[in-house]
């Protein structure tokens, strides 16, 4: 076959891979040729147009390392991150809401014991965080791995200046006690701009979009027979909430922090500056 025309040429690059041995490649290559075609038929980009496509994706791949991934904040931004979360995670009502794993999980964060603070050099409002974990059928989940991470209120994670901060901070694993339960001292976050000096930044800006993310204290919950859970908790104070650069809020993750006055906090301890708490319960899927 030749001669194809703008008409014709999508059926026939389909065509050239209906022998593909895995069905499931065939029906992901043919729809990505069907959307892509669409795609240059809607839009009719200009030989430069492409060009500065083409440039585009190679310098997000150039700027990737071992600690940037360009490729998965372009896919954060555009919202393709949350369609694929919540293609995977319909929500049940039962079960606490899914959102972005985000580039700043740490495989092996520090391990502390409960009411641990593990702020360590991140300076802030000192907060409580309080919560339990449930299984679907409301069983507490004893031994249950709580990841936590956030920012600072400068809005930075610990890996983006661990020099300045000598190590870890704002981030630790926890076991859940035969309760269910955790608490641990922190800082209080505050709201952060996804990273604006590569090509997304471009886009964003091109976009006329503002690249910040609502403060979020970030939770990775591991459970035997228990679907692991990727979520975070919001601020409810937070002006972003309903702008989210890469639209991963949901209203059933937004919490109040709650300040306090100097004095005995929840844990017992005595607090000589104000503080903040902030509570929530989760409810894991049972692996299906
Ligand atoms: C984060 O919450 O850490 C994050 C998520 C997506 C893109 C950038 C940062
Ligand atoms: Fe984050």
């Amino acid at each position: 076959m030749r001669d194809f025309n703008e008409k014709t040429i999508t059926d026939a690059v389909i065509q050239r891979f209906a022998d593909a041995p895995d069905p499931r490649i065939k029906q992901v290559c043919a729809s990505l040729v069907r959307h892509l075609h669409d795609f240059v038929r809607d839009v009719r980009p200009s030989y430069e147009e492409w060009e500065y496509a083409i440039d585009f994706l190679t310098r997000t791949g150039k700027i990737c390392n071992g600690s940037r991934q360009e490729f998965i904040l372009l896919s954060d931004t555009l919202g393709v991150s949350m369609l694929v979360d919540a293609v995977n995670n319909p929500v049940d009502g039962k079960v606490t809401q899914s959102t972005v794993l985000g580039p700043f999980f740490v495989d092996d964060a520090p391990k502390f014991e409960a009411g641990a603070d593990i702020a360590g050099k991140m300076r802030g409002m000192p907060a409580y965080v309080s919560g339990s974990v449930f299984s679907q059928d409301g069983s507490p989940l004893v031994g249950a791995l709580v990841d936590v991470w956030h920012s600072d209120d400068d809005g930075f994670y610990d890996v983006q200046q661990l020099e300045k901060l000598g190590g870890n901070a704002g981030r630790g694993q926890f076991k859940t006690d035969e309760k269910g339960a955790f608490c641990f001292w922190t800082i209080k976050p505050t709201f952060y701009p996804v990273p604006t000096d590569g090509p997304v930044g471009e886009m964003l800006k091109a976009q006329g979009r503002h690249p910040w993310r609502p403060a979020h204290l970030h939770f990775l919950i591991r459970a035997p027979g228990h679907r692991k859970l990727v979520t975070h908790i919001f601020d409810r104070a937070d002006r972003y909430l309903d702008s989210d650069a890469v639209f991963g809020v949901k209203e059933e993750l937004v919490r109040d922090f709650i300040d306090h006055p100097p004095g005995i906090a929840p844990d017992g301890s005595k607090r000589d500056s104000a503080y903040a708490t902030i509570q929530y319960d989760f409810v894991m899927a049972k692996q299906g």
